[in-house]
C-alpha cells in the first residue's frame, strides 16, 4: 500500500533482560508485525549512554552534545520511525534510571535543536506493581509532546502491573489498553502516511525553530 512499510521503532528503559517491559514490547511488536509494519526495539541496557555531565554547554551552544557515546545512533534510528513507544518500569515512584537519563541527555543534548521526531506517532507503556505507574505516564506525556509527537487517544493508559517475582502479561486490562494503543498509532501512521502522499510541503508545519537561537514572532 506505501513505498515502504510503516516503521515503529520503540525506546526500552528496562534493565531486566524478558522482563514485564520486555514482555509487553514482544507482544505490541506481535500486533505491529500482524498489520505488516516494521518493528524495532532499542534496549537501552546494551547501549553506552553518559548522563549529563556538569558542562552546561547546551544552555548556550545552538549544536547537539559533543559527550562520545550512543546517542547519536540511537537519535538517528528514532528519525528513521513512523511512530514511537516509550515503554519502562516504574522505579522508586518514577522513571527507571536508564529511561530518565535516556530523556535528560536525547533531550537538551540533541532533540531540543531541531525537534527532529516532531509529528511522529507516539505510545507509550508502563509496567509497574501499583504505585505512581500514572505520574510516570503523565511525565512520558509531557516529554512526548514537547517533542511535538502526536499522541492518539486510544482509551485508558497502557499501565501493565504484574505484582508476582515472575516476569508475565497477567493484567487482562493493561494489554488491552496496549493493543488499542498498538492500533490506533498504526492507524495514525497510516492516515499521515496517504495525507503526506497528498499534501507533502505543508502537512503538519511544527511553526518550530532552535530554541538556542532568539525568539521572533512565529510566521501565521
Ligand atoms: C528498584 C525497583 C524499584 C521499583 N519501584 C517501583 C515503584 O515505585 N512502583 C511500582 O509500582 N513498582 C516498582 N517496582 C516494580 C517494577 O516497576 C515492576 O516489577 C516492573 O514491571 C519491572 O519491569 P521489568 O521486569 O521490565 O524490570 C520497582 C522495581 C525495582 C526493581
Amino acid at each position: 500500500m506505501y513505498d515502504r512499510p510503516v516503521r515503529i521503532v520503540a525506546i526500552c528503559g528496562s534493565e531486566r533482560h524478558n522482563g514485564n517491559t520486555d514482555l509487553a514490547l514482544e507482544y505490541a511488536g506481535e500486533l505491529i508485525r500482524e498489520r505488516d509494519a516494521e518493528f524495532e526495539v532499542i534496549h537501552l541496557r546494551e547501549h553506552r549512554i553518559s548522563p549529563c555531565s556538569p558542562c552546561g554547554d547546551c544552555n548556550s551552544r545552538a549544536t547537539s552534545c559533543e559527550l562520545r557515546d550512543d546517542m547519536p545512533g540511537i537519535v538517528d534510528r528514532l528519525r528513521q520511525a513512523d511512530g514511537l513507544i516509550y515503554a519502562t518500569p516504574v522505579h522508586g515512584f518514577g522513571l527507571a534510571h536508564l529511561m530518565q537519563i535516556f530523556i535528560e541527555r536525547a533531550g537538551v543534548g540533541y532533540l531540543r535543536f531541531e525537534r527532529p521526531l516532531a509529528n511522529k506517532v507516539g505510545g507509550i507503556i508502563v509496567t509497574g506493581r501499583r504505585y505512581s505507574e500514572a505520574s510516570v505516564h503523565n511525565q512520558l506525556v509531557d516529554n512526548l509532546l514537547l517533542n511535538r509527537m502526536i499522541l492518539v487517544g486510544s482509551g485508558f493508559p497502557a499501565l501493565l502491573r504484574n505484582t508476582e517475582a515472575q516476569p508475565g502479561l497477567n493484567d487482562e486490562e493493561g494489554l488491552d489498553a496496549l493493543e488499542r494503543m498498538v492500533h490506533r498509532m498504526l492507524d495514525m501512521c497510516g492516515l499521515l502516511r496517504r495525507s503526506q502522499g497528498e499534501y507533502p510541503d505543508d502537512l503538519l508545519p511544527s511553526y518550530d525553530r532552535n530554541e538556542r537561537i532568539p525568539r521572533r514572532r512565529l510566521p501565521v
